[in-house]
């Protein structure tokens, strides 16, 4: 979608949205165009008692009268204390979704908080159109029969703001947020035929353009590193394995770097201990957490943040076959660990434990942060409006947690614990890759990952109940979501880039 700023002038044509207060108190220039319109904006917003001004409520005047506008929409703000970044994101993608479904070709948004407003109008306009390009993307590459009503009506809009040139340049850093949100979001819905192992590890190495050095591993330096738990995974698809190593050097030369994982499995059905049929498609996701970490990586690149960064994805494809690993197989992990593979869906963990041994074997990161659609044991527990979040320090924790606040990806903490650890001793090796029972599910998965952090300050987050939506939201049309990026981008600004 097309998103531009400009000073504030009644276009020729199109929807024009103005904006009311919590209470219905119009901005200014909703009432100069109550005036230009001899007073049909206070007439419509007097004819509907169920609209107060609340963010994200609406009401359109259609065809009015004395401009040449399609409509005028009266869009609700809040209260003025609690306008923030988030409210305006939220109004921009609701009236993204408003005005395609109205048909609508154009708008302009009339932006004037004014003086008592919490934010800049530069940072309000350019948060308002970051939204509401958040909103507009869509995976569409393979319909090819679309009627023209199945498709988005709106081509662009125009912010409107006394502080244009300002909030062009505020969007920058925001627009190629949402330019790596869409790359994730590309490689989540991609379906598996087209997307694996080496062909998400070729993307990956496209973002060698943005300045990124990319390496990847084969399955024969894999097998000479000893990554026999990733391999183990992998050996029953006619695909070969993939681990992937982005590195984006923006701090100081030589400081440690801040380390991302993400568990690729391209399609998981679960290997010889198989899913059921139902809903198997959606195991095509299974490489979210490897799609969020090559997004921020793409995302910490184009801005250029300063500061070191590896992003380490570990890729394969989990399939039953003549090959493929059997349950109570016994493979032995990079960390020299042995591994009783009892249930060959539980793979995830067999892939990270590989990856964040040899992020920290190689790399000695300040932090590891892995990401991954680990256990369907979390969305029983969170749902899908928080992702579970275990880590072995408090700090490491919290920063995560307030960097989730600011940007409405919600994380919810989750205890370790020896108890819990005790439960994952194999009699035949060193652990084993599931409990006996289904208690503490998304726990046990993390106390296994923990077996292979070797102590560094780590956090895993439980993302199975919030890499795809079922629904839309306002910023988030349904499908792939790219929980994450937005999050650790947010961290890594916070935190990691000052001197
Ligand atoms: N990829 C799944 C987890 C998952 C489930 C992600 C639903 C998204 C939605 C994972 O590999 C898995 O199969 N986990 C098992 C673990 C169990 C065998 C201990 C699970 O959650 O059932
Ligand atoms: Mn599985
Ligand atoms: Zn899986």
């Amino acid at each position: 979608m097309k998103i531009s700023f400009a000073e504030f002038a009644v276009p020729h044509s199109g929807a024009l949205v103005v904006t009311a207060w919590e209470g219905r108190g119009l901005t200014a220039t909703a009432r100069r165009l109550d005036e230009e319109t001899g007073g049909a904006v206070g007439r419509a917003v007097a004819s509907s008692p169920r609209f107060h001004g609340k963010k994200n409520e609406m009401i359109a005047i259609i065809g009015p009268p004395k401009l040449p506008l399609s409509r005028i929409i009266v869009a609700g703000l809040g209260k003025p204390d609690a306008v923030d970044p988030g409210v305006l994101q939220d109004l921009g993608g609701t009236l993204v979704a408003h005005l395609n479904s109205a048909g609508e070709s154009e708008a302009a948004v009339a932006l004037d908080l004014g003086d008592g407003a919490p934010l800049k109008p530069e940072d309000a306009a350019a948060h308002l159109a970051f939204g509401a390009e958040l909103r507009s993307y869509r995976f569409d590459k393979y319909r090819t029969t679309q009627k023209p009503e199945q498709k988005p009506s709106l081509a662009g809009i125009t912010v409107s703001t006394e502080a244009a040139s300002a909030a062009k340049a505020a969007y920058h850093v925001l627009g190629a947020t949402a330019q790596a949100v869409f790359f994730t979001r590309d490689l989540v819905s991609e379906p598996a035929n087209t997307l694996y192992p080496e062909t998400l590890a070729k993307e990956a190495a496209g973002l060698a353009e943005f300045g990124l050095s990319v390496e990847i591993l084969d399955e024969e330096r894999m097998r000479e590193l000893g990554m026999g738990a990733l391999l183990g995974v992998g050996q029953g698809s006619a695909r070969p394995s993939r681990v992937v190593v982005i590195e984006h050097r923006g701090g100081k030369p030589g400081s440690p770097p801040l380390g991302f994982i993400g568990k690729g499995v391209t399609f998981d059905t679960g290997g010889i201990s198989i899913k059921p049929a139902a809903g198997m498609g959606e195991m095509k996701w299974d490489m979210a957490g490897a799609g969020v970490v090559i997004g921020l990586m793409r995302l910490l690149a184009t801005r250029q943040a300063r500061v070191n960064a590896v992003g380490i994805v570990g890729l394969t494809e989990n399939m039953p076959s003549g090959t493929a690993q059997r349950p109570g197989d016994i493979v032995r992990s990079l960390s020299g660990q042995t591994i009783e593979v009892l249930n060959t869906d539980a793979e995830g963990r067999l892939v990270l434990a590989d990856v964040l041994w040899y992020c920290q074997d190689r790399f000695k990161p300040k932090l590891m942060i892995d990401l991954a659609t680990l256990t369907g044991a979390v969305v029983v527990a969170l749902g899908h409006d928080n992702a579970g979040l275990f880590s072995n320090n408090d700090q490491l924790a919290d920063r995560l947690i307030a960097a989730g606040k600011e940007v409405g990806e919600h994380l919810w903490r989750l205890p370790l614990a020896d108890s819990y650890d005790r439960a994952i001793d194999s009699d035949a090796a060193d652990v084993k890759n599931i409990a006996g029972d289904r208690a503490a599910g998304s726990i046990i998965g993390a106390q296994f990952l923990k077996r292979f952090v070797n102590n560094v300050p780590w956090a895993h987050l439980d993302i199975a109940g919030v890499a795809w939506s079922k629904k839309d939201t306002a910023t988030v049309p349904k499908g792939a979501t790219a929980f994450g990026v937005r999050l650790l981008d947010r961290f890594v600004a916070a935190h990691y880039e000052k001197g």
